[in-house]
């Protein structure tokens, strides 16, 4: 095939496609068009090793910078695609118009922001890109008073690299418990044991609702009354996928660009892969939209395949990590219904998993610093399987002989 592949977005899952194209055998013109400054790059250590200075951005890329020339492939970095003609097949740029035989929108998320009184003081920062990072790492002093908005997966990672790095740290959340939107309350009061014992102060149930400060930001008021000083603020509220571009070019989206297992959208020669899609799996029986990296890069091999003219649908169950001090925590499955949760191990020790049944079925697991565990689960979630909950409890007992049964 010697057509014109376009890439959209030039994060994790626009890297792997192009390398799974050309590793494909696609010889035909390959262009990413990001607006970045760096090639595609992996972004989970963003908030991890990177921020911490144990990596630099050598090692985050997806491949080393030449890669893209030498595969003849036209990378164009810091630049934003304005629109979309789906009739014209054509995209464009500051730069001019692109033509374009297949168009992959890998356009992936934003973070959600916090517009709240003040919230336009120095010192606010989100944490998505390198660049971001590159921002808030100048102000990350010992000492200084860093606020935290959001106890999900980037204000937890960010607490812990902080504390670490001799900073006072107050974590502030919405909910009534950390990584609520993920996890159970039983892992969740783990969490929060592990963060106070390093030093972190945690707010539950609160609501960031005001910013003060002359430039820089000072204080942050709480829902209670009560204001924190700060010298930072770092805010991770969630994220929301990019899909106004598709959408003003009328490919349908709903919660996300809507594509098919085999990440094709409703329009003619245009894919999406990666968190900016909704999609079906049929592991869930049902569609979704995912933010996790293995996705974007199941995805983006899905895709290329589709691009090959091989036929792969998609069918993987999704899972996530968190690195918080030296905890790994892995989830495979999504919690959605479940009845039952079921612990093994010992969470003194700080190596647990906890499972989640849902009418005896098993569809999700949180391992925290049990990769076994993580490991044997996966292709039990995938098929849901039922294990008696007294066996799961039992750590002597390996889940490979379990005895599990896969009821139909
Ligand atoms: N004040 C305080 N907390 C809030 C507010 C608010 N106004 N609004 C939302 N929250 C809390 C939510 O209750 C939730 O616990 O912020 C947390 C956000 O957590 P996540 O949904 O995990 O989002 P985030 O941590 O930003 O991570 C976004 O980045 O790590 C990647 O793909 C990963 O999905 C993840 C994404």
């Amino acid at each position: 095939m010697s057509d014109h592949i376009v890439i959209a977005g030039g994060g994790h899952a626009a890297g792997q496609l192009a390398v799974s194209l050309r590793t494909g055998g696609f010889d035909g013109r390959l262009t990413i068009i990001g607006d970045e400054s760096h090639a595609p790059y992996q972004r989970p250590p963003l908030s991890k090793k990177f921020l911490s200075g144990e990596v630099d951005i050598n090692r985050l890329y997806i491949k080393p910078p030449e890669y893209y020339a030498d595969n003849d492939i036209d990378l164009k970095l810091d630049t934003r695609i304005n629109t979309i003609n789906t009739a014209a097949q054509t995209v464009s740029t500051d730069e001019g118009d692109i033509d374009w035989d297949h168009l992959v929108l890998a356009t992936g998320s934003r973070v959600r922001t916090l517009d709240v009184s003040g919230s336009a003081l120095n010192g606010i920062h989100y944490l998505r890109t390198a660049a971001d990072v590159d921002h808030i790492r100048q102000h990350f002093a010992p000492g200084a008073r860093l606020v935290i908005v959001g106890g999900g997966y980037i204000g937890l990672e960010v607490a812990a690299v902080a504390v670490k790095a001799g900073l006072d740290v107050h974590v502030v959340e919405a909910e009534d418990r950390l990584l609520s939107r993920v996890v159970s309350p039983t892992v969740s009061e783990f969490y929060l044991g592990v963060h106070q014992q390093e030093g972190v102060t945690v707010h539950l149930n609160a609501i960031a609702q005001q910013f003060s400060g002359e430039t820089n930001v000072s204080g942050v008021t709480l829902s209670d009354g009560s204001t924190l000083a700060a010298d930072l603020v770092i805010v991770g509220i969630g994220i929301v996928p990019n899909t106004e571009l598709a959408e003003a070019a009328g490919i349908h989206c709903d919660n996300g660009i809507v594509v098919n297992e085999f990440c094709e959208t409703g329009t003619e020669r245009v894919l999406a892969i990666g968190d900016c899609t909704n999609h079906p799996n049929p592991l869930l029986e049902r569609n979704l939209r995912l933010e996790s990296v293995p996705n974007a890069l199941e995805q983006a091999r899905t895709a290329a395949a589709t691009l090959l003219g091989e036929r792969n649908a998609y069918a993987e169950v999704p899972w996530f990590w968190s690195d918080q001090y030296d905890l790994k925590l892995q989830i495979v499955g999504l919690t959605d219904g479940y009845d039952q949760t079921v612990i093994r191990g010992d969470i003194a020790l700080r190596q647990f998993a906890c499972f989640y049944l849902k009418q005896g079925r098993m569809i999700a697991v949180d391992a925290i610093s049990s990769p076994r565990e993580f490991l044997f689960s996966k292709p039990l979630v995938a098929r849901k399987a039922r294990i008696p909950a007294e066996v799961l409890a039992d750590a002597s007992v390996s889940l490979k002989d379990a005895g599990a049964e896969f009821p139909d």
